[in-house]
């Protein structure tokens, strides 16, 4: 079965660009490891993650993200099974999103994924557009 976990939290300090670069290499290597696609967007001192893979392996990663000191206030926004992953071929599979050229690029995606029509999609698509131009 596969399924998508979606969720927002705060980020404990304000992360440098080390410091998240750090965070992105682990988690994408993990990623890579355990087959999971999805996005890592930071703003504001805030965290979009879309987590996409068997259940077995979301399940697990999201619990050790659950209990990272690095941030708080984790917000599961989706947590269900889905149909197919919307992040697969998006960037090879995961990406982090902090600046703006790799923004542009999240805006070019998303538009290609209204195209596929699909509710969930929609909904992922409605969620991180709110996320990105919120305040
Ligand atoms: C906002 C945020 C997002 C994270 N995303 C992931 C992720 O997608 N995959 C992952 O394996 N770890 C992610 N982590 C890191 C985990 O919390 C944890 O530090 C890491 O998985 C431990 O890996 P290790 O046991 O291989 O050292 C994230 C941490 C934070 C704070």
């Amino acid at each position: 079965m596969i399924k998508t976990v979606c969720y927002l939290s705060d980020s404990v300090e304000h992360n440098t660009m080390d410091e998240l670069k750090i965070l992105y290499e682990k988690a994408k290597e993990n990623n890579r490891v355990n087959n999971i696609t999805g996005v890592l967007i930071y703003k504001d001192r805030n965290f979009l993650q879309v987590l996409e893979g068997e259940e077995h392996p979301v399940d697990q990663t999201f619990k050790r993200i659950k209990k990272d000191k690095r941030h708080k206030n984790i917000f599961e926004i989706i947590n269900s099974e889905i149909e197919e992953r919307i992040f697969e071929d998006y960037n090879f599979g995961f990406t982090i999103v902090n600046n703006n050229e790799e923004l542009k690029n999240l805006y070019q995606y998303l538009d290609w994924l209204k195209e596929a029509d699909s509710s969930h999609a929609n909904k992922v698509v409605r969620m991180v557009e709110n996320f990105v131009s919120s305040k």
